[in-house]
């Protein structure tokens, strides 16, 4: 059933127009606890989202419409591990991935904890292995380098996370994350790493992804051509669900970290899909960014609906996106750490929630998951903030940073965190017509250009922003985030009565490209398409000289 018939969603449409007519800037005025009123803290994590547009009969009518969707009984549908993905008939089961407290989680009756570890305990041998020099290539040299072969959940996640926890991988061997199935993401990684010092991981949940699987061809031959087929087995190794495909390419099962088709794709970096992970940070880095994970689950699974973080981001989230209208949600982290992460979210947001109807098939009637996209402050300042501030478009936007540097140089920080708080301050307040005309004149312009230039100068204010702020990025800190932000975007789906957990949106593009890919090479120019695609296809076969 479509939210929309729902007397909270009525409720909340009546009340968006008296507080859209109220500026932020005057909410705080009137209401000097408001800062204390919408933020949560978590130990050192701050969330504050008193700069977003509402009230506090906002957030009371969300609660309702939380309720009334039911979002809670989702979430522990979710966590008992029922089959709440049911376009493709699975458990959704991420959170027992981190799961730390004893006691069985049951898929169809049977207990998959014991499962879990010992894949957990797999993977933290091998990475130990590698970084103690203990595994070699097939030379006997240390390995230096790891090539992940993956795309999407086995690659996004585990590429973020290893960019971000940078300062924790220092002696570890470097990472290398190729995707894209454009040879030129594998031919400049080669260029990088020597075949004798080398591990790749195959990384692909069905081990059939004709990117992922190109990729690792292509790898496997660059490597026999200098080591030998006999080396492929200290020098390839895979983390995926189809045990029969990976034997079939040639790595033995014991080279195999397995994981269940109760993880999807884009929430896999908790599974042997973070084997990149705990090869550069170790396995206890690792095993505390599962931990911190951890925390956020048990928070989300026991906190009052008011103080439960994941809820209020994410009906924050419905409140933006269909009640104020924003379109889009920038992710903008005050941390380059961070920089990957926009990315990591796009798909996480958007190929979860991105859904036109609901479970029942009929149709959502609103529009379901935002456009995400971002990247780090400062660099955003000096590109596209002047979008956030004075287009008539609403974009909200989340801003994250650490009040401790991670790196080496910490006389940056200060400037790097004023600019942050001065933003979402900026958003916020904006500037009046008023305020401009009296700057202008305060400045000594005369009447004429005063009256010229303070339309330019005005800023609408009122831009809705969360800030996330916490002491440091370390593996824990950053698992809690990560946790946060999959649990919003449950909520969200959760609230539209979507599934967030399939993705047949991807596959209409796959089976068309399979069938254009011989056309690209045949004797006869293509014909069976529409006139824009068949003109497409033959002139590039004319421009490669078929
Ligand atoms: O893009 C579609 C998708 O199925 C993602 O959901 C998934 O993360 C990605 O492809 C890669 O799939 P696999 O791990 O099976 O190679």
């Amino acid at each position: 059933m479509s939210p929309t018939s729902l007397d909270a969603w009525k409720h909340l449409e009546q009340h968006r127009d008296a507080v859209s007519a109220m500026p932020v800037r005057q909410l705080f005025a009137d209401d000097p606890g408001r800062f204390e009123r919408f933020s949560i803290q978590l130990d050192d994590l701050l969330v504050d989202y008193s700069k977003q547009h509402i009230t506090a009969e906002t957030m009371a009518r969300l609660a309702d419409l939380a309720r009334a969707t039911g979002v809670d009984a989702a979430r522990d549908r979710m966590f008992a591990g029922a089959r709440i993905n049911t376009t493709e008939d699975r458990a959704v089961l991420h959170v027992a991935l981190r799961r730390a407290s004893p006691g069985a989680v049951l898929v169809d009756g049977r207990d998959v904890m014991p499962g879990v570890r010992a894949a957990r305990a797999h993977l933290s041998q091998f990475a130990g292995d590698v970084r103690a020099g203990r595994w070699t290539g097939a030379t006997g040299q240390r390995i230096t380098d790891v090539v992940n072969l993956g795309i999407g959940g086995s690659d996004l996640g585990p590429a973020m996370v290893v960019d971000a926890l940078t300062p924790y991988g220092r002696e570890g061997p470097r990472l290398h994350f190729v995707s894209n199935v454009d040879g030129a993401h594998l031919d400049e990684t080669l260029r990088l790493v020597r075949p004798a010092t080398t591990l790749f991981i195959v990384a692909s949940k069905t081990f059939t992804t004709q990117e992922t699987m190109a990729n690792a061809r292509s790898a496997r031959a660059w490597l026999v051509a200098a080591l030998g087929e006999a080396a492929v087995g200290r020098h390839f190794v895979a983390v995926s669900t189809n045990a029969a495909a990976v034997e079939a390419f040639g790595i033995a099962a014991a080279n195999m970290f397995g994981f269940w088709d109760w993880v999807g794709g884009r929430y896999s970096l908790w599974s042997s899909i973070g084997l990149p992970i705990a090869l550069a940070i170790g396995a206890a880095g690792f095993d505390a960014l599962l931990a911190g994970a951890d925390d956020m689950d048990r928070h989300f699974e026991t906190a009052p609906m008011a103080g439960n973080l994941p809820m209020v981001l994410g009906l924050l989230g419905i409140w933006n996106t269909n009640f104020l209208g924003a379109e889009t949600h920038a992710v903008l982290p005050y941390d380059q750490y961070l920089r990957r992460l926009p990315a990591y979210l796009q798909q996480l947001d958007m190929e979860s929630n991105g859904k036109g109807v609901t479970r029942e098939g009929t149709p959502v009637n609103v529009a379901t998951g935002p456009i995400v996209w971002g990247e780090p402050g400062t660099n955003g300042q000096h590109a596209f903030y002047q979008l956030l501030h004075q287009s008539p478009r609403l974009v909200s936007a989340d801003f994250l940073a650490a009040a401790e540097p991670a790196h080496g140089l910490p006389a940056h920080h200060p400037l790097l965190l004023s600019n942050f708080f001065a933003q979402t301050e900026a958003l916020m307040r904006g500037k009046t017509l008023e305020e401009a005309r009296a700057e202008l004149a305060a400045a000594g312009l005369d009447a004429d250009a005063v009256a010229r230039l303070a339309p330019h100068k005005v800023f609408p204010g009122s831009r809705p922003t969360t800030s996330l702020l916490y002491r440091r990025l370390d593996p824990r800190t950053l698992g809690r985030l990560l946790a946060l932000y999959e649990h919003k975007v449950f909520v969200m789906g959760a609230v539209w009565g979507i599934n967030s957990f399939d993705q047949w949106g991807v596959e209409l593009g796959k089976v068309l490209a399979s069938r254009i890919l011989p056309e690209l090479d045949a004797p006869a120019e293509a014909t069976g398409h529409d006139g824009s695609t068949n003109g497409l296809i033959n002139h590039a076969r004319r421009l490669r000289g078929q």
